[in-house]
């Protein structure tokens, strides 16, 4: 299946032009979404979790969704909460002891009712393309599924089946959407952190590419902001527990006997925060990826897409999109906080940890360079932000309803 799923996503564009002009579309709607705000507050969390998920779903099912079209938010909501519940500790507890917390109320039982939910979205949706399959179109991941499924039934039967396709579509919709839109919040939040840096960013930017549209070929001639993406990255750690992964044979390691079958969980935070290859593993010191010449440099414990058979499928589009959302965004606005406000880098809970939650407002406008000023309220805690998902009611709100987090 991810053979399957990488060739796919190759094939439709994934990390070539087509990609490119997609997300840049997408960073056109998104830039007159912040504008749109003229002043009032908004949290961003919906936003960006909405551009980034539309890059993936026009993949799977060709089209773009409005970022306040309500079934999008609905499955968007779905994806959230779940991600965030899985940090839990009554989850944890859960998955340690299954058999006993299974019985008792808790988040563990809304995670299943949401995959339910979600999975009955996409069920609908494969059904109504299944209805208008063109064979000699396949336009979308989801169309070539369902053309290897109509092929050799005895080669492809035990994969291609319909289950496989429900799961693959909402597992790639979930790791589409969430990395890239935590990533790229950290990346706003530290830009309001260190407006130092931000400010040789905008300078980068504007030596570069100007005012026309960043493409991916200006990265090269970039190197203090791929240094800053990078250490965006690397600070941000938002999977620092890796995925579960599992030994396949009797392995030792490091003189530890691991027999085969074992459940291994790859820590991505023990290279993103190794002292030996950081000079300052706990800071955001986007230095880590420059030589003294200001030359962009590799580092080989830069792992946040994982490493081996396994590593992300999505690294090369998550490549494109961080560097062409942050670039457009810097190209467009500054970000601030408030005067007074205290930007907190301590990250939320979950099994991806995006920063918590602010809600930005627009404060100045029109500046003389034509960018728009961004300041940030520091608002919703932590705790806060769960009370506020165990208050959501599936039927009728969504987890990170724009409307609920404004005043
Ligand atoms: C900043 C963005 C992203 C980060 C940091 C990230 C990180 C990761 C990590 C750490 C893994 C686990 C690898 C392992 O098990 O060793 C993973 C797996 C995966 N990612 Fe990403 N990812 C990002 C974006 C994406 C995107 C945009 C897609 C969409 C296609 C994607 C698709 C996948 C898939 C399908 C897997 C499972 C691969 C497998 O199990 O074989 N990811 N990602």
């Amino acid at each position: 299946m991810r053979r399957f799923t990488i060739s796919t996503l190759r094939d439709l564009g994934m990390g070539r032009k087509t990609v490119e002009n997609q997300i840049n579309e997408e960073c056109d709607f998104l830039i007159k979404k912040f504008k749109s705000y003229g002043g009032k507050p908004f949290e961003n969390t919906t936003i960006m979790n909405a551009a980034a998920a539309n890059i993936i779903v026009s993949i799977l099912l060709g089209h773009r969704f409005d970022y306040d079209d309500p079934v999008f938010l609905r499955l968007m909501g779905f994806i959230n909460e779940n991600v965030r519940l899985v940090g839990t500790p009554m989850v944890m507890l859960y998955n340690t002891f299954t058999s006993l917390i299974r019985w008792l109320p808790g988040g563990h039982r809304k995670i299943n009712q949401n995959a339910v939910e979600a999975q009955k979205f996409i069920t609908e949706t494969f059904t109504k393309h299944k209805e208008q399959l063109d064979i000699n179109d396949q336009r979308t991941l989801i169309d070539t599924f369902l053309v290897k499924q109509q092929e050799d039934k005895s080669e492809f039967s035990s994969y291609f089946h319909n289950d496989n396709l429900v799961i693959l579509v909402s597992n790639l919709f979930a790791a589409g959407m969430e990395t890239t839109s935590s990533t790229l919040q950290w990346g706003l939040l530290l830009m309001m952190k260190y407006p130092e840096i931000q400010k040789n960013v905008q300078n980068e930017i504007e030596k570069v590419i100007g005012s026309s549209e960043p493409q991916s070929e200006h990265r090269k001639l970039m190197p203090y902001t791929d240094a800053v993406i990078h250490e965006v990255q690397r600070f941000a750690n938002i999977v620092p527990t890796n995925l579960p992964h599992a030994t396949t044979q009797d392995v030792t390691f490091k003189g530890y006997f691991i027999p085969k079958g074992t459940y291994v969980i790859p820590l991505l935070t023990s290279v993103l925060r190794d002292e030996a290859h950081f000079e300052k593993p706990n800071e955001f010191h986007p230095g880590h990826f420059l030589d003294s010449k200001g030359n962009f440099v590799r580092n080989e414990a830069f792992l946040p897409f994982s490493a081996g058979k396994r590593s992300c499928a999505g690294e090369n589009l998550a490549k494109m999109e961080l560097f062409l959302f942050f670039t457009r965004l810097l190209q467009n606005f500054t970000f601030q906080a408030l005067p007074g406000a205290e930007l907190d880098l301590t990250p939320a809970l979950g099994f991806t940890t995006p920063p918590m939650t602010y809600r930005y407002t627009k404060r100045l406008t029109n500046d003389h360079d034509q960018r728009y000023d961004l300041a940030v309220i520091v608002d919703l805690v932590e705790e806060k932000m769960f009370n506020c998902l165990s208050a959501t009611d599936p039927k009728t709100t969504f987890p990170y309803d724009m409307q609920h987090n404004l005043e």
